[in-house]
């Protein structure tokens, strides 16, 4: 009879090489790698086991208990230092990616849009509601609109240089526009009769940038033209829009004055009931019937069609409405300036 080759010490030895390789691996990763050597198919101990089936019967009960107790005890401890090290590793990753709820954000700033357009878009919503429809010009435009159309003379001072800016060459005639009137005659050409049109835009003359001036504003420019249109209707529409801008104590007042694309022409005052140091008139814009001769410049005959026009600065409205001192605010478009007036006025 043979003597038994798997002895309890030869067990021992084994599962103690097993576990000496265990406390060795110092990772995850490392034993993941020795996995196959000490639990897998090439482990001593899996070979041992295997090796059971040559045994004599006799051996086979005692040694079969002892290789399983010691699989056993081989594989808890591999499974043992897997846990260790897979929850090590799932800390060390929720740390990572920790969330300080308590950090200051650090926000993008939205913006703001600019009191200018949130202006211009209410102006426009006023004459809307009064069924007006929006017009537009091109803000580089031929000189016949922006003046002979208007009824200016050839040698007007306002074509001087010293006010618009003249386009290259000369002879092409065109110039930055020097105010929205242009969209007059434009709209007159473009629609049917009657006509009712808001024009909002940009304009251009030769100023130097100050704290009342620059070369780049905006105007608003209003036309309607219709059978048995007088004064009184312009009244009527300025008073409205005066009093929608600037509350229902406003008021306004007609000043004589002159346009060459209206006749009789006046200055428009506002009563400004919301002023900063009490209520006052505050020269607001320009108004007047608008001249035969523009009408007929449109095709239109005088004797069936009337109307009226007025225009103001957009800049100059939002400065004496929101007290804005200085033109400087409204065109460095810093949006510390712009986010005073929140989304709407
Ligand atoms: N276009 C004129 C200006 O720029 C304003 C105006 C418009 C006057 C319409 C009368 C009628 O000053």
């Amino acid at each position: 009879m043979s003597a038994n080759p798997i002895t309890a010490s030869a067990i021992a030895k084994v599962v103690s090489a097993a576990l000496a390789q265990i406390a060795e691996a110092a990772d995850l990763s490392k034993l993941k790698a020795i996995r196959g050597a000490v639990v897998g198919d090439q482990s001593p101990i899996h070979t041992m086991n295997a090796s059971l089936r040559d045994l004599a019967p006799e051996f086979k009960a005692e040694a079969g208990a002892l290789v399983g107790k010691a699989r056993g005890e081989i594989n808890a401890a591999y499974a043992a230092a897997e846990a260790v090290f897979a929850a090590a590793e799932e800390r060390a990753k929720l740390a990572a990616e920790r969330v300080d709820m308590t950090a200051v954000a650090t926000r993008i700033p939205l913006g703001a849009r600019h009191p200018l357009s949130l202006l211009q878009d209410q102006i426009s919503d006023i004459f809307i509601g009064m069924g007006w429809e929006i017009a537009e010009g091109p803000e580089l435009e031929h000189e016949w609109f922006n003046f002979d159309a208007l009824n200016f003379d050839a040698d007007h001072p306002a074509r001087a240089m010293q006010d618009t800016f003249f386009v290259d060459p000369v002879e092409s005639h065109l110039v930055l526009r020097t105010h929205t009137s242009p969209v007059q005659v434009r709209s007159l050409l473009e629609r049917e009769l009657p006509v009712y049109v808001l024009c909002p835009g940009r304009v251009f003359r030769t100023d130097e940038l100050d704290a009342t001036h620059t070369p780049v504003f905006h105007q608003v420019e209003g036309l309607a033209i219709d059978k048995g249109l007088t004064m009184a209707d312009l009244r009527g529409t300025l008073e409205h829009f005066a009093r929608s801008m600037f509350g229902p104590e406003a008021q306004i007042r007609l000043r004589p004055s002159f346009f060459p694309f209206t006749e009789p022409s006046a200055e428009l005052d506002v009563w400004h009931p919301g002023a900063k140091g009490g209520a006052r008139w505050v020269e607001w814009g320009g108004c007047g019937m608008v001249n035969p001769n523009v009408l007929r410049a449109a095709g239109i005959d005088p004797e069936q069609y009337q109307g009226f026009a007025f225009g103001m600065g957009i800049e100059r409205t939002l400065m004496f409405r929101n007290d804005v001192k200085d033109m400087h605010d409204m065109v460095e478009a810093d949006v510390r300036f712009s986010q005073q007036f929140g989304v709407n006025l």
